[in-house]
């Protein structure tokens, strides 16, 4: 059998499975979601999330990847005990990272365009509404759209054809530092703009009555965190997974684990900072949703000294966040192909090169020439995608992996421990073993189904 590709370091790993990590679910979604849902009170309910269900299942994961050493598509099938089935969830976990990249690529590709119109400065001395109306003729433009997507794919394939040491680790971790040095300077920036205490108050003071404003109540409030707590480390559809198998046995999975959801929830907190205080000092909604960072952040570069710079920097910051994010799960989906027909990289890029051009167009249609599909309660065609990854396969993908790793049918207890704690460093404890196999499958399942009626019945 073909050796298996390696990390060239400890911290490439750790800075590409946080490039997974971090990207717009923390830059882009998790902000408007936070202003959507109320602040402080919804971000505490998300971070009890990212420890009691996000770290667990990220331990389960890399293990799942390092023991069998194959990605999502191969790995059920070398662990699990011979007659069971649960091989038929590489189909989801690979339908999952399709289908994230499907409308990801169209957002990747406006976080490059408003760089380079923010660099070019075509939003100086625009009125609040022609700032708006840049971000609605965007969306109607196909061509324009398509342009920016097929760029952001090409440079991230153009990443993945040097391989993985040369070309995913290398780059990556370049972006991760810049990112992280990026982020900081604009937290400064907005932090102390006159007029940011509101926007602060807003987002660190929890205000409980809060969480039951939203149309399904407390319950779609509690959903919205759990899902976006899925979203943000990629969770349930084997992204991380991959990974562990490009790792030795030196380091204890647990130990990992926590340092990359640090990581990721440093960056996402750090977007808030970033976004709400500067909302509030130039007076306008945080609670407006998916818009908020293409109309109201223009706006407000638009306001502030030195804007174009400012604004330029910010969308370098939320590209690399993306692109993160897109070359690393290209780098599983090049490797489906790799393990499941044994194809050299370069052919499965070709391949998936094509594949993914195709298959991101719904999204992009679905914003003009297919703007009539509309599910109710979901939305346009972006929106039925992001439903259908985030709160379908992400948490029913994570109990699949919670299950297999402690169910004496799947891959069992004994032998994830065991994977987990190899070499230095945390030790996953054992005295979790009631709650990872009974009590956590039954929290995700619940909120799961409590979420749907919610949403339907609202
Ligand atoms: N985890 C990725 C993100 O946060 C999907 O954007």
């Amino acid at each position: 059998m073909k050796k298996r590709e390696k990390f060239g370091s400890r911290l490439g790993f750790i800075l590409i499975s946080a490039g997974c990590a971090i990207g717009l679910g923390n830059v882009w979604r998790f902000p408007y979601i936070a202003g959507q849902y109320g602040g402080a009170a919804f971000v505490l309910i998300y971070l009890l999330f990212l420890l009691i269900l996000g770290l667990p299942i990220m331990v389960m994961e890399f293990a799942v990847g390092r023991a069998s050493q194959q990605s999502a598509a191969r790995s059920f099938h070398v662990l699990e005990p011979k007659g069971t089935k649960w091989h038929l969830y590489s189909y989801g976990a690979m339908l999952g990272n399709y289908m994230l990249m499907a409308f990801y690529t169209t957002v990747g590709g406006w976080m490059l365009s408003y760089f380079y119109k923010t660099a070019r400065g075509e939003f100086s001395g625009l009125s609040p509404d022609q700032v708006g109306g840049v971000f609605s003729d965007m969306l109607g433009n196909p061509l324009y759209l398509i342009f920016w997507m097929c760029l952001t794919v090409l440079i991230s394939f153009a990443v993945c054809s040097r391989g993985l040491k040369n070309g995913v680790e290398k780059v990556n971790k370049v972006m991760m530092l810049a990112l992280l040095a990026i982020m900081i300077i604009l937290v400064f920036r907005s932090v102390t703009l006159e007029g940011a205490g509101e926007g602060l108050t807003f987002y660190l003071k929890p205000d409980f009555s809060k969480l039951y404003e939203a149309e399904g109540g407390l319950f779609e409030t509690i959903f919205a965190a759990m899902g976006q707590a899925f979203f943000t480390l990629s969770l349930g559809i084997g992204a991380l997974a991959i990974f562990g198998s490009y790792i030795g046995k030196e380091r204890s999975l647990t130990g990992e684990a926590i340092s990359i959801t640090i990581l990721d929830t440093f960056v996402a907190l750090m977007s808030g900072f970033i976004i709400f205080p500067a909302a509030a000092a130039f007076g306008v909604d945080a609670g407006q949703g998916p818009s908020l960072i293409f109309i109201t952040l223009p706006n407000i570069f638009n306001q502030m000294a030195g804007g174009r710079l400012w604004g330029s920097l910010f969308f370098v910051f939320m590209s690399f966040a993306a692109l993160s994010t897109i070359i690393a799960v290209f780098e599983n989906i090049i490797s489906f192909g790799m393990d499941l027909w044994g194809w050299s990289r370069k052919k499965t890029i070709v391949f998936n090169l094509i594949f993914i051009l195709l298959i991101s167009m719904p999204c992009i249609l679905g914003f003009n020439v297919l703007s009539s599909i509309s599910l109710p309660h979901i939305g346009d065609i972006q929106s039925i995608e992001d439903f259908i990854v985030s709160n379908n396969l992400l948490p029913l993908g994570s109990m699949v992996y919670l299950l297999f790793c402690t169910s004496r049918r799947g891959w069992g207890w004994k032998n994830f421990l065991q994977e987990a704690d190899s070499g230095e460093g945390l030790k996953f404890p054992k005295w979790l073993r009631i709650y990872v196999s009974y009590i956590l499958p039954a929290i995700v399942f619940f909120i799961f189904i409590m979420g749907y009626v919610l949403k339907f019945s609202a």
